[in-house]
């Protein structure tokens, strides 16, 4: 006896053509996680007056280091100087999201862009400001404490930031950021504007 259509009746399958897009290299992937599970670490798990702590700040501070020296030689999508955000870029971007205009970048946005490099100051700063505690100069100032906390804490609300507007611009532009954060291949639908 045949066997009943499963699909019979259903509504027809809508599918979805993708383009691919290589974007983001190995060393910004990982980079990229390690960052993300350090500053995690140090800021809601580790003890901070531990060793533990010292030591993922300075991996953290370590890989801004290596993330600033990719930014200048590293391949294309990883230069500074290839999503550099300009007046006349972020207004743009504004004006895209203010009249709902679907456009995926292929690089950074630049509002995303000035995002990344708060991101990576606060970092240097945090670690800065971390590394001074250790010194014989420093140890037990109260000014270089304050400022260690109040830059996580800034740091906390850029992240949280960060991550409301990754999966706010993944759903708007139906590019899943954050796979291609993991992959390195953003996949554009069909239909969205590309800004190459
Ligand atoms: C689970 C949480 C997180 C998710 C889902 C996430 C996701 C992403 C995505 C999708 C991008 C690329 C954005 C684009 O396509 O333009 C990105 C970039 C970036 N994120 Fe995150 N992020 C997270 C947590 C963090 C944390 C905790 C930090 C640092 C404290 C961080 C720092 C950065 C930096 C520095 C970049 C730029 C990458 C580069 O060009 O090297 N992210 N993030
Ligand atoms: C990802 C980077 C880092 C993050 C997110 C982070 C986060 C924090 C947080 C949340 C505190 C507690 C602040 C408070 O409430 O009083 C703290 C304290 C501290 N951190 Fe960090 N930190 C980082 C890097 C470093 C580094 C690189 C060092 C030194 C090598 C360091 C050394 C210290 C010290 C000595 C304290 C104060 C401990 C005390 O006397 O109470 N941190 N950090």
């Amino acid at each position: 006896m045949p066997r009943a259509d499963p699909f019979k009746g259903s509504a027809p399958q809508r599918i979805f053509k993708m383009t691919h897009h290589k974007i983001w290299d190995p060393f910004v992937r990982l980079f990229h996680w390690s960052v993300a599970a350090g500053f995690i670490a140090n800021a809601l798990l580790t003890d901070d007056d531990s060793k533990l702590h010292e030591w993922i700040g300075y991996a953290v501070l370590a890989l801004v280091g290596l993330r600033i020296l990719w930014g200048l030689v590293g391949p294309k999508r990883a230069r500074f100087s290839s999503f550099f955000p300009t007046k006349t870029s972020v207004m743009e971007q504004l004006s895209d999201l203010a009249t709902r205009r679907r456009k995926a970048h292929l690089g950074h946005t630049p509002l995303g862009a000035l995002m990344i490099f708060n991101l990576l100051l606060s970092l240097l700063a945090i670690g800065l400001t971390g590394w001074l505690m250790t010194t014989n100069t420093f140890w037990g100032v109260e000014w270089v404490e304050d400022a260690h906390e109040a830059l996580v804490t800034w740091a906390e609300i850029s992240v949280v930031l960060h991550i409301a507007a990754v999966v706010w611009e993944s759903r708007r532009t139906g590019v899943n950021l954050p796979q291609a954060m993991i992959t390195g291949t953003k996949r554009v639908p069909d239909g969205v504007k590309i800004v190459p």
